[in-house]
């Protein structure tokens, strides 16, 4: 059995799990698959990491040429992230005819037409499974196990940093800043976390899994995002009281060729299958035409995890001799079919004062911008200046109405603050 090389750029976390899987793997893959994968080659600086694996040093290097003139190299696994080194050492590769793998969300989210034209010029395949939701196979389920339907809609906890954040702060009562301190102090959080915390991330995926569901390339510019870190404990548990879990969600519909394609925080029913996706792990809802609803759920980062993603695409890659395409990469999605002012129904919470006609008042303005409410409900006075809390949830309703009717709200003389306006999704 003829060999199959593969490099490997860095050995952090997710490269050394992809190393590890290769080797005890390796056995059962020539068996099943016939395919022989062995690594000839590893971009990184660090020889200790290379060390504590038991490679040899003689096949470290920081070299990229030491890939692209080694003609058993067939396969590139990349794991530098970010755009830069990997974009231009990527684009090398795939000219030379060597495939890429790689779990780099935001290279693929913001270059993937650079890269795939190169991987059509050279005659290589580009694949990016571990790029969202790392170990949960997502982007195979919609590119090989939903062909026979349209996808209409996908909607996921696609980012664990940010659950796993919220998940502390429901289950300990807890504020954003004390659950992200302690996420940082267990390697969930990064030190600086505005990646994962502000929909950065979150917002990579879901461009891309959105392009491949809707065969239109849905670039990050037209994925509405907002973070977690107006959340406090006290929304989440009056939301608690309603029955809803908070959860940063991405969500993208495809409605009779109108997409709409937004990461934000948002409250839940309990009884969505979501809800119970608690602490780091991930999970992604898919809406198909023919096979109606499924959920798929699992680790979405981490070195097996994600290495097991990355060593699938290896796989995948090392038994084609024609690459797969996407037909996305030439067809962009157009202003006309973009939903920018989407429909939601909302929790908005405020500081009023707790006096006759206040109510009314408030009510009334909601009324005049056409949105119809569903809940009220008032909490006792707690501070000092008598004000009281009031939390409204809405009917559903386009986000340019909540948005007028929130700023003329915010004028109004009985209102002190509006704390919090939260998407609630059924
Ligand atoms: N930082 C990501 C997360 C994992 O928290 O889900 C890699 O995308």
């Amino acid at each position: 059995m003829k060999k199959t090389g593969v490099a490997l750029l860095g050995l952090g976390v997710v490269g050394s799990g992809t190393y590890k899987i290769i080797v005890g793997q390796r056995e059962k893959i020539k068996k099943i698959y016939g395919i022989d994968l062995s690594v000839e080659h590893i971009l990184e600086r660090d020889k200790s990491k290379a060390e504590a694996l038991g490679i040899s040093p003689s096949i470290v290097s920081t070299d990229i040429e030491n890939i692209l003139k080694n003609d058993d190299i067939k396969i590139v696994a990349e794991f530098f992230g970010g755009i830069e080194p990997a974009k231009t050492f990527l684009i090398k590769c795939l000219l030379k005819g060597k495939s890429v793998v790689t779990s780099n969300k935001e290279l693929v989210c913001k270059h993937f037409k650079e890269l795939e034209h190169a991987a059509k010029k050279g005659g290589a395949g580009l694949y990016f499974e571990a790029s969202c939701v790392g170990g949960v196979p997502i982007i195979r389920t919609l590119t090989d196990a939903m062909q026979a339907n349209d996808i209409k809609e996908i909607k996921g906890i696609i980012n664990g940093t940010t659950n796993y954040i919220l998940s502390s702060m429901s289950n300990d009562g807890i504020d954003y800043a004390d659950a992200l301190k302690t996420a940082q102090r267990l390697g969930y959080a990064e030190a600086d976390p505005t990646a994962d915390t502000d929909g950065y991330d979150a917002a990579y995926k879901l461009s891309i899994l959105s392009s491949l569901a809707y065969d239109k390339h849905i670039p990050l510019e037209c994925v509405y995002r907002e973070g977690i870190n107006k959340i406090t404990a006290e929304d989440i548990a009056i939301g608690k009281e309603f029955g809803m879990t908070l959860k940063l969600l991405g969500i993208s519909k495809n409605t009779d060729g109108k997409i709409e394609a937004r990461v934000h925080p948002a409250f839940i029913d309990d009884n969505h299958p979501l809800a119970s996706v608690k602490g780091s792990f991930n999970a992604v809802h898919l809406a198909g035409s023919n096979v109606g609803d499924i959920m798929l759920y699992g680790r979405g980062a981490g070195d097996l995890p994600t290495g097991s993603a990355i060593v699938s695409d290896i796989i995948f890659a090392a038994g084609k001799t024609t690459h797969r395409r996407f037909g996305f990469v030439d067809e962009r999605v157009k202003r006309s079919d973009l939903i920018s002012d989407f429909s939601s129904e909302y929790y908005i919470r405020m500081r009023v004062k707790d006096k006759a006609g206040t109510l009314s008042k408030i009510s009334g303005i909601f009324g005049k911008f056409g949105v119809s409410i569903t809940t009220v409900l008032q909490t006792p006075p707690t501070d000092a200046n008598g004000d009281a809390s009031l939390i409204f949830i809405t009917h559903m309703t386009k986000e340019k109405a909540i948005s007028a009717a929130i700023e003329t709200i915010k004028k109004s003389d009985c209102v002190g603050e509006v704390c919090n306006v939260i998407r609630v999704e059924r």
